[in-house]
């Protein structure tokens, strides 16, 4: 197994492409998970086969972070998000920070922390999106944010590889799960016709592949560049997005 006796910090894990990888890295034997948080509610409900130290908090709060306890970590995935859409010209100014202050805010938090607490040798994977490379009206606030997150990523990669730390980003396409609800366009189809024929609607617009993922699949690929089978990528954005960016 791939993380037998490995100890790993997954923001936004109760829901999601966090919460699958929070399974997955317990079923791989993982043997201590740091799960954020700020839904706290949904962390208490959240079941895995590892002992978990569930910390509920905003990681775009600075305070969170001082306060918090993480031990020593050999994984971070630094996936904790919100989804928001609007035209540069109509969107208003809380509304962009808002979405900054998770997305790139708390992610260099989150990122910081991971970086203090992690050991030599040890993996990070931030969670993006192909938003962040193809531009599309309406996802300024969101794409810039993911943008951001795309270069620390990369710089975090070259400050961390004298500890034999390695940073990489995944870049998801569509992915099925409850980050749409923020969007007007998803959630109004989703009322009318159910969420799988909404997502399969929103899929056929611009994904070659005609599918969004599973939140497993974004996991197992988080598993994938987090785990030894990766120890010669570093600082690279793995794009999966069923063509959505072609
Ligand atoms: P989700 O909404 O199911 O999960 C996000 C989790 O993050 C939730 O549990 C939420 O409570 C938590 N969270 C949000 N803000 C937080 C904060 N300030 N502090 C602590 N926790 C917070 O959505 P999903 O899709 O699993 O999102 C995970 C990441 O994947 C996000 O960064 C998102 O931008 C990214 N992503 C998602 C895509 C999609 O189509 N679903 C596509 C590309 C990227």
């Amino acid at each position: 197994m791939r993380f037998d006796g490995k100890s790993a910090l997954i923001t936004g894990a109760a829901s999601g492409i966090g919460r699958a990888t929070a399974e997955l890295l317990a079923r791989e034997g993982a043997e201590r998970l740091v799960l954020v948080d700020r839904d706290e509610n949904a962390l208490k409900q959240l079941t895995v086969e590892s002992a978990t130290v569930p910390l509920a908090g905003d990681v775009a709060d600075p305070r969170f972070w001082e306060s918090a306890e993480l031990g020593g970590i050999d994984h971070a995935v630094i996936n904790a998000g919100v989804a928001g859409v609007g035209l540069i010209a109509d969107l208003c100014f809380d509304e962009w920070r808002r979405i900054l202050s998770v997305n790139l805010d708390g992610a260099f938090l989150s990122l910081q922390a991971a970086l203090r607490a992690i050991r030599d040798g040890g993996s990070i994977v931030a969670v993006a999106s192909a938003a962040g490379l193809k531009p599309e009206p309406g996802v300024a606030a969101y794409g810039a944010s993911k943008a951001g997150l795309i270069q620390l990523t990369k710089v975090a990669a070259k400050e961390a590889a004298g500890r034999k730390v390695r940073v990489n980003a995944i870049a998801p396409g569509g992915v099925e799960t409850h980050v749409w609800d923020a969007v007007p366009m998803f959630a109004d189809r989703a009322k009318d016709i159910g969420r799988d024929a909404a997502f399969a609607e929103l899929a056929a617009m611009a994904t070659p592949l005609g599918r969004y993922a599973k939140a497993e699949e974004i996991g197992e690929q988080i598993a994938f560049l987090l785990s030894d089978q990766a120890a010669n990528i570093t600082g690279s954005v793995l794009l999966s997005d069923g063509g959505y960016t072609l």
